[in-house]
């Protein structure tokens, strides 16, 4: 049985999650935060002392995940590893920069994919990543690459920190927004490249609102 799978894939900060988030919402489908799956292998590796450069240890721990994403009452997921909540350490600067690092080795991506592609069940996914569109759904009826220039996206990220009452620096956060984008396009597995029949949407300067209508459109000519 057959049923929709939308990929929204982009850089870190471009916005894709809470419009992924929105458009699972609006249609009643499932949400898969790839993004986050990365995060806790990182997580799990530091956890186990293994090295962020030792692939085979790696995939062995990704592929052996013990993970439950919660979704409380006051909204916001709890990432629960091996029984202990670790939301905060996936969600940190540090925790980005791992995934980007654990990301970029094939057989580490190798061992997610399965559970990565176990998420599209009735009715329907919203994937949010770097190679939905690519490689997990490549027969994803509706694809969106969204993007949005290095200083806006350094610019929300930089407001969350703050709201989140953490003490940064915008010129830390745009320098590590840089970084992660440049070892996300330029690594060989997977690389952060929209699909060839991806939906372009540049998010500079453009509100919420307007990127959640352009996919939904996307979606209603699509499906
Ligand atoms: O989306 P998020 O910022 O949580 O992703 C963290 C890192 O995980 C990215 O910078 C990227 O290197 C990696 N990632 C990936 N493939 C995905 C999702 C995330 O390589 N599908």
């Amino acid at each position: 049985m057959s049923f929709p799978v939308i990929t929204i894939d982009g850089p870190s900060g471009s916005g894709k999650g809470t419009i992924s988030q929105l458009v699972a919402q609006k249609l009643g489908y499932h949400f898969l935060d790839s993004g986050a799956l990365y995060r806790v292998t990182g997580v799990a590796a530091k956890f186990h002392g293994v090295a962020m450069d030792d692939e085979p240890a790696l995939a062995q721990i990704a592929a052996n995940l013990d993970v439950r994403f919660e979704t409380g009452a006051d909204a916001g997921v709890k990432i629960i590893l091996e029984g202990a909540d670790v939301t905060r350490e996936v969600r940190s600067e540090e925790g980005g920069m791992n995934a980007s690092r654990v990301g970029a080795l094939p057989t580490v991506r190798q061992a997610l994919l399965a559970r990565q592609r176990a998420f599209a069940v009735q009715p329907g996914l919203v994937a949010d990543g770097r190679d939905m569109g690519t490689v997990v759904f490549p027969d994803a009826p509706v694809k969106v690459f969204l993007t949005a220039s290095a200083r806006e996206r350094a610019q929300r990220r930089y407001k969350q920190l703050l709201e989140k009452g953490e003490s940064v620096s915008f010129d830390d956060i745009l320098a590590d927004i840089e970084a992660r984008d440049e070892r996300d396009s330029s690594r060989a597995a997977a690389p952060l490249k929209p699909a060839q029949d991806a939906l372009l949407l540049d998010s500079t300067g453009m509100s919420i609102d307007d990127v959640f209508n352009a996919v939904m459109r996307a979606f209603e000519d699509r499906v």
